[in-house]
């Protein structure tokens, strides 16, 4: 195997790289006047399995362009197989028709990826994990929350109350469960389809005077984390801090969480960012260490 380090990624696919012991293969990109994306392989992949390791998150349509140009390259070097890491996948919120009209998102950009060269692809908790039952090639999803509830045991906050500020993902909350020790909970949320307009709800949630952690997937506007802070505030919350794997941290998210009372806001390198305070490198590499043993 070799990790082709993508440029969204670079830092993120060194540090694979090392922990796996598999060679680096650089990429040089750049943006040409009118805005198209030049990119170049700066190593031999002939007969290798070559692993891309690309997010796809603060411009995604550059950075889906970048990783499908990378595949194509890879495969026209005369790679064997070309599996796509993509911590953060861009559109995977998109894996249905919510209304009349729309188009499925992810169905056209994996199909982009498949036609470029990619003949599997690994992320990191997608929204939503049946989606993957629709991609053209083999798909995995892992988990990082493990890592975040670790993050927060180290900081002394062992038997912390673990929220998912939604139903659908209270898997989300349970498995950080079961590193922090304590109890688990959700909220509800609903979305209005048309306006994206959300409203949160608690029910039989018991958090007076308790230290909580909210674990989400994703933070963009930053709407839903604060949402969960002001309800646990008011349910008479001690300490609140908010946890992710995906800090898209849009426009003012951040200040909006840290204003509704959120003490500390901990994410990973799948999306760079000041907040990110964990690694997915040990759980990408892990995976690869598998599939070659596989
Ligand atoms: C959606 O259901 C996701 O799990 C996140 O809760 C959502 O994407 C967060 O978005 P925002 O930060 O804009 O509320």
């Amino acid at each position: 195997m070799k990790i082709i380090l993508g440029p969204a990624s670079t830092t993120l696919g060194e540090k694979i790289a090392e922990l796996t012991n598999y060679k680096k293969v650089p990429v040089t990109h750049r943006t040409f006047p009118d805005g198209e994306t030049y990119i170049r392989l700066e190593g031999n992949v002939q007969n290798e399995h070559a692993v891309i390791v690309q997010t796809t998150s603060t411009t995604q349509d550059t950075r889906l362009v970048q990783l499908a140009f990378i595949a194509n390259a890879a495969k026209r070097n005369g790679a064997k197989k070309v599996t796509a890491a993509v911590p953060y996948l861009a559109y995977a919120r998109q894996d249905k028709m919510f209304l009349q009209g729309e188009n499925i998102s992810v169905e056209t950009v994996t199909a982009m990826l498949k036609a470029a060269g990619v003949d599997a692809l690994i992320t990191v908790n997608i929204h939503a994990e049946n989606a993957l039952n629709k991609f053209p090639f083999p798909a995995k999803t892992l988990s990082a929350i493990p890592l975040l509830a670790e993050y927060f045991v180290q900081k002394g906050c062992k038997k912390a109350f673990a929220l998912s500020p939604d139903t659908g993902a209270m898997y989300i909350a349970q498995q950080a469960q079961e590193v922090l020790g304590g109890e688990a909970g959700h909220l509800d949320k609903q979305r209005d389809r048309h306006t994206g307009q959300t409203t949160q709800t608690a029910k039989g949630l018991n958090v007076k005077g308790k230290t909580v952690i909210i674990f989400d997937d994703i933070i963009s506007t930053g709407g839903t984390i604060a949402g969960a802070a002001k309800i646990l505030k008011e349910q008479g919350a001690k300490k609140i801090f908010a946890a992710c794997v995906h800090p898209l941290l849009v426009g003012d998210a951040e200040k909006r969480i840290l204003d509704a009372g959120v003490e500390e806001i901990v994410g990973t390198d799948s999306v760079p960012s000041h907040v990110t305070k964990v690694t997915l490198a040990p759980l990408i590499a892990k995976a690869l260490k598998a599939q070659e043993s596989g």
